[in-house]
């Protein structure tokens, strides 16, 4: 695997330059459901602005917020600042060298706290993430239910199991990088695969039967309207609440059908559009969102806030351009993106 990984494997990710744990924990988090080529230009862009571990504590959420558009999964963000500051306040602000003192901190668990010791400090930790769970199961022909916790427990055991004695860094990214661009979920290249002499699943012909994942994910539906009232070059936001999807950022008001948001702003004038709805898919949810339009002549513009002050929560009116260079949600940011085009 070492071998391999020092041949095949990726060499020039901008953490893999550094050994800093601050760097290496940023881009960890980062690359937590999210892939590589997504996470680069935010990676850039952040360590500009927050070059160090003390530039990130003493930073406000929300400039955090809007450096992170875009790129989903906010409480990652959040919890990466609670953790600067802890480490800061608490731990004299150097992060601590061993996994399990990684894992205590907010928004690290146990593979992203591994992954950061094994690429700092050399420790002998496993990483299991969704991609590795995936060759690993495949190259042990692991049959039990990933779903369970108690295979959950054994998987884990049987990476540290596998851990080498020597070279545990290129092991790891080894590991990573097969499940990033070798075994893949729907089409695994196998005859790339260092692993194909003795993998369970390629020998059995059956790749794909791996993992295995018996209990269902059934996925919910949900519709919402978004509001999106135009007053002159302004549009009305509204900060989200501090918990739940896109926590903390600035949107439209969301409303449980047209004719609700329409009720709550009876009697003022002009003509609400319905735009074209689109799917945003959750974890567990599509979530369908309908944007409307609504311009509002400018003269209605205080009758309008007052209305909505009254039904939803705290808002302001902001340009165009204010709400883009604000923490907003990226199918927001598109749809922004797209009028001003
Ligand atoms: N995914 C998670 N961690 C990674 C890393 N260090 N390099 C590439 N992909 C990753």
């Amino acid at each position: 695997m070492q071998r391999w990984q020092r041949r095949h494997g990726r060499h020039d990710l901008p953490w893999q330059r550094t050994r800093d744990p601050y760097r290496v924990w940023l881009s960890e988090v980062m690359l937590q459901q999210t892939q590589v080529t997504t996470v680069l230009p935010y990676y850039e862009r952040f360590l500009q602005r927050f070059p160090d571990l003390r530039s990130l504590a003493a930073a406000e959420l929300p400039e955090l917020l809007a450096l992170w558009s875009g790129l989903g999964y906010y409480s990652r963000a959040r919890h990466l600042h609670r953790a600067a500051r802890i480490v800061v306040d608490e731990l004299g602000g150097r992060l601590p060298r061993t996994a399990a003192g990684l894992q205590r901190l907010p928004g690290i668990g146990r593979s992203t706290a591994a992954a950061i010791a094994v690429f700092c400090h050399g420790e002998r930790a496993a990483i299991l993430d969704g991609n590795v769970r995936r060759v690993l199961a495949r190259a042990l022909g692991f049959a039990e239910d990933i779903a369970s916790t108690g295979a959950q427990q054994r998987l884990w055991a049987l990476a540290e199991s596998l851990l080498p004695a020597r070279g545990i860094a290129s092991y790891t990214q080894g590991l990573m990088d097969l499940g990033a661009g070798v075994c893949l979920p729907r089409a695994p290249r196998c005859e790339a695969c260092p692993l194909a002499a003795i993998c369970v699943a390629h020998i059995q012909g059956r790749p794909q039967a791996y993992p295995v994942r018996s209990r269902r994910i059934r996925r919910g539906q949900r519709e919402s309207v978004w509001l999106w009232l135009q007053a002159g070059p302004e549009i009305w936001l509204v900060q989200r609440p501090p918990q739940g999807i896109w926590a903390g950022l600035w949107s439209l008001p969301e409303f449980d059908s047209i004719e609700a948001a329409r009720e709550a702003l009876s009697g003022l004038p002009g003509r609400p559009q319905a735009l074209p709805g689109f799917v945003h898919a959750l974890t567990h949810l599509d979530w369908t969102l309908q944007p409307l339009h609504w311009p509002l002549p400018p003269s209605t513009r205080e009758r309008a806030e007052r209305r909505l002050r009254a039904c939803g929560p705290s808002g302001r009116w902001m340009t165009v351009e204010q709400a883009l260079a604000s923490g907003i949600p990226a199918p927001l940011r598109r749809m922004l993106e797209k009028a001003r085009a």
